[in-house]
């Protein structure tokens, strides 16, 4: 893996805390040639993760992100109909979406929610995956350079209304899969990522309070780092008072059983959550 930069300048330079594990992963699986999928719950680092990697290859590379009305001619790229009336089918009428520029380019394409795509956009990407090869109506066969790879991101299917992805693609991916961090690592998160300096007890009461969203018997979905990271915020500006922030923070990012009230599950958090260590922000 010698012409891939290392895990710990992949991180000191985007800011990422922890998943040195994760980045290793992934470049390995580009040195041997495959492609990526990264799976893991909402808010637990997916995009921001695969971004720095990307980022950090010094390689060509696009990112599209998955919406379902995105097209195959947008991701292949399309002939320019006035052009096409004049002088016909020439390539230069051509202009290429970002599919057929990685493949030319030996690039990386990021697919960021990759089961959000339409299924005939997925379909489009078979052949380029294995057979290294895409034919485009009218202008002919695309051949891969070499460092060609897709790094796609999505979330699990539990946590979906989406689509699932097709056997036959997912077939052509190796998997990366992310958790949760410690909760060491997402006080670290906050820290760097908040933008009104929470102090080290505000930061831990958020992470704390939003951690235990995850493992409550009421609570389908718990909250991710991105509840911490703007609890946290909210506190500041609330005078250091976490729970006020919780509720203003917490009800868009947890999905409750039925038949669940969330002000009495929100204040029997709070008060698990201030009896689990020396803090002393403000719990009204
Ligand atoms: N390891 C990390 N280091 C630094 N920041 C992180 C890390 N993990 C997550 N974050 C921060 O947490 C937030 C959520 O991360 P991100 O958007 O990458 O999650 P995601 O898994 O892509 O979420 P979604 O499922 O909603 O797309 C962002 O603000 C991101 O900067
Ligand atoms: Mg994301």
């Amino acid at each position: 893996m010698t012409d891939f930069p290392s895990a710990a300048s992949i991180r000191s330079a985007h800011g990422l805390v922890g998943r040195t594990r994760e980045i290793q992963d992934i470049i390995a699986c580009l040195a041997a040639g495959r492609h990526v999928l990264v799976e893991g719950p909402v808010g637990v680092g997916k995009t921001v993760l695969v971004q720095a990697v990307v980022r950090s290859l010094g390689r060509p590379f696009s990112r599209i992100d998955g919406d379902g009305r995105y097209t195959e001619a947008k991701l292949v790229g399309s002939f320019d109909p006035p052009t096409v009336l004049a002088k016909g089918y020439i390539p230069t009428a051509f202009t290429p979406g970002p599919l057929v520029r990685t493949l030319r380019d030996g690039g990386i394409l990021f697919i960021n929610e990759l089961n959000r795509m339409p299924e005939g956009v997925q379909n489009v990407l078979l052949p380029s995956m294995d057979e290294q090869r895409l034919e485009v109506t009218n202008l002919g066969t695309i051949h891969a350079s070499r460092g060609f790879a897709i790094i796609a991101t999505q979330n699990p299917r539990e946590f979906v209304a989406t689509g699932d992805l097709a056997e036959a693609l997912l077939d052509r991916f190796e998997h990366v899969r992310l958790d949760y961090q410690d909760e060491d690592e997402e006080c670290e998160i906050v820290r760097i990522r908040t933008m009104h300096h929470p102090s080290p007890e505000i930061t831990r009461a958020c992470v704390r309070m939003v951690r235990a969203t995850r493992n409550d018997p009421r609570i389908r979905r718990g909250a991710s780092v991105r509840a911490a990271i703007a609890m946290a915020d909210l506190a500041v500006q609330l005078d250091g008072d976490v729970h006020r922030a919780a509720n203003l923070s917490l009800p868009t990012r947890i999905e409750l059983m039925e038949d669940r009230d969330l002000p009495d599950i929100l204040s029997n958090l709070k008060k698990k959550v201030s009896g689990s260590g020396p803090l002393s922000p403000r719990w009204t």
